[in-house]
């Protein structure tokens, strides 16, 4: 059992990053091997628009970096993680690269237009989300964009979403409710 997790804070010790730990240590303890990238301090470059995921060699990305081998772990893991603070109101820039480049994951349909999926089926996804504002809902349309794209839309199952909403000065570390749903949810991704 494989769980890879993609963090898209550029915070080390922010709230993404304590949330994704403690999803990884829930899913360790229940017997999973994890991977977290940190997208932020990776070399890792935007999609070039060179179309060859969609006309050559469909399901790989021609743009070789950092995320490379990360791009063909969504293929072989067991379930892939997404986590990222909000700014100015949608995904952080560095997730959004990441999804960019996850377009090599659809291959057009021969026939009759749409996309087929690279990623073979039975994969779970986790999605963390952190946000100043108190409202969980209030960017409701950004976490839907997110798991259609790099989830429900490759045809893996969603295994829930953790929305952190830091207020003014709050800190998740301090949130222990918090960090206990983030492991029953690794505990969840791994099966247990
Ligand atoms: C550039 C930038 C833009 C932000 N935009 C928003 C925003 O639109 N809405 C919001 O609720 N919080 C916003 N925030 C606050 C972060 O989402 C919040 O502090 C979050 O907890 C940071 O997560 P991290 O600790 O994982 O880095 C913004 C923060 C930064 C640095």
């Amino acid at each position: 059992m494989q769980i890879i997790a993609f963090n898209g804070s550029p915070r080390k010790n922010g709230n993404t990053s304590t949330l994704i730990k403690a999803v990884l240590e829930g899913a360790a303890s229940a017997g999973a091997t994890t991977t977290e990238v940190n997208l932020h301090h990776i070399n890792m470059k935007g999609c070039m628009a060179c179309y060859s995921c969609n006309e050559i060699k469909f399901g790989v990305c021609a743009q070789k970096d950092d995320l490379s081998p990360f791009l063909e772990s969504i293929k072989t893991c067991d379930g892939v993680i997404f986590g990222c603070p909000i700014y100015m109101y949608r995904v952080s820039g560095q997730m959004k690269l990441l999804v960019d480049r996850m377009y090599s994951l659809y291959s057009p349909k021969t026939e009759g237009g749409g996309y087929n999926s690279e990623v073979p089926p039975g994969k779970k996804f986790a999605m963390i989300i952190s946000q100043g504002a108190p409202d969980a809902e209030q960017y409701i349309r950004s976490a839907r964009w997110l798991a259609g794209m790099a989830g429900t839309g490759l045809g893996m199952e969603e295994a829930g979403r953790i929305i952190h909403t830091a207020g003014a000065m709050g800190q998740v570390a301090e949130n222990q409710d918090l960090l206990q749903q983030a492991k029953d949810l690794g505990r969840k991704m791994a099966g247990k």
